[in-house]
C-alpha cells in the first residue's frame, strides 16, 4: 500500500481555503474514493470551547487560547476514533483546513513565534504535512470577499490584525516552510487557475494518473 498523504490548507480568513480544499476533496474522492477532509479548530469539546472564545461568549487570555488550540490539535491528530493518524494509518489521504501554521500566524505577537513553534513541535513530531498550500492574499481582498459573503464573526477579522497575521505567516514560512513543504499560492488568481495549480501538485504527490477534469 502507498503511504497516505497529509495535505494542509493555510491562509487568512477569506483567502479561498475552503473553496479550493472542497474542490480538491471532491476531485480526489471521485478519482480514488480514498480521502478524508477535516479542519481546525475542530468540532471536539476542546474545539467548542475555542469557538466560544472566538465568538466572545467566553473570555480568556492569550496563553490559554494558544494552549487550547494546541490541545485541540493534539486530539485532532491522535483521537482514537476521529484522529487524523487513524485515517492515514489506514491508507486514507487527509486534507485539513488549517494546522499549526495557523497558530504561528494568529497567536503572534501576543505569544512569541519561538513559543508557538516550540509548543507545536509535539505535533510536528507526531504528524508533519506532506504539503502545505498557503493562500497568499492581501487583507483588502480578504475583507472585500468576507464583506460580500458573510458577517465578521471572530476575534481576528479586522484589517490591522489581518496585516499582522499575513506578516506572521510569511515569517513562519521563512523559518519552517522547507520542513513542511509549503507552497505559496497567489490567492488573487481565479478559482479555476488556483485549482489547476493545486491539482497539478496534488495529483503528482498522490500519483493520480488522470489529471483531466
Ligand atoms: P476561507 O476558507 O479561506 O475563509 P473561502 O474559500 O470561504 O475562504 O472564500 C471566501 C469567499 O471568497 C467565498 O465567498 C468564496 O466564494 C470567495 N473566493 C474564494 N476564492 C476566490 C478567488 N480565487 N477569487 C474570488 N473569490 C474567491
Ligand atoms: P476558521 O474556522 O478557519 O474560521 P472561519 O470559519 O472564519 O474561516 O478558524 C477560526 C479562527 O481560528 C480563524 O480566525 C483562525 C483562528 N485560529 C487560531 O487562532 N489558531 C489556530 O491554531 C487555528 C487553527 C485557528
Amino acid at each position: 500500500m502507498k503511504k497516505a498523504k497529509f495535505i494542509v490548507f493555510e491562509g487568512i480568513d477569506g483567502s479561498g481555503k475552503s473553496t479550493i480544499s472542497n474542490m480538491l476533496f471532491e476531485k480526489i474522492n471521485s478519482q480514488t474514493g480514498n480521502i478524508y477532509k477535516t479542519f481546525e479548530p475542530t468540532d471536539s469539546p476542546i474545539g467548542s470551547v475555542i469557538k466560544n472564545i472566538l465568538n466572545k461568549r467566553i473570555v480568556s487570555d492569550d496563553k490559554t487560547i494558544g494552549a487550547l488550540f494546541l490541545a485541540d490539535r493534539l486530539d485532532h491528530i491522535q483521537n482514537l476514533t476521529s484522529g487524523m493518524l487513524n485515517y492515514l494509518e489506514k491508507g486514507i489521504h487527509v486534507i485539513s483546513d488549517r494546522y499549526y501554521y495557523s497558530s504561528y500566524a494568529y497567536h503572534v505577537p501576543m505569544l512569541s513565534m519561538d513559543w508557538v513553534i516550540n509548543a507545536n513541535k509535539v505535533c510536528a513530531d507526531l504528524l508533519r504535512p506532506d504539503i502545505v498550500f498557503y493562500f497568499d492574499i492581501s487583507a483588502d481582498e480578504s475583507l472585500r470577499r468576507l464583506n460580500l459573503s458573510r458577517k465578521f464573526h471572530d476575534l481576528f477579522e479586522t484589517r490591522e490584525k489581518m496585516e499582522q497575521v499575513i506578516l506572521n505567516y510569511k515569517e513562519a514560512i521563512k523559518r519552517e516552510g522547507k520542513k513542511d513543504n509549503v507552497v505559496i499560492i497567489d490567492g488573487h488568481k481565479s478559482v479555476n487557475d488556483i485549482f489547476d495549480e493545486v491539482w497539478k501538485i496534488t495529483s503528482d504527490l498522490l500519483e493520480i494518473k488522470s489529471g483531466k477534469n
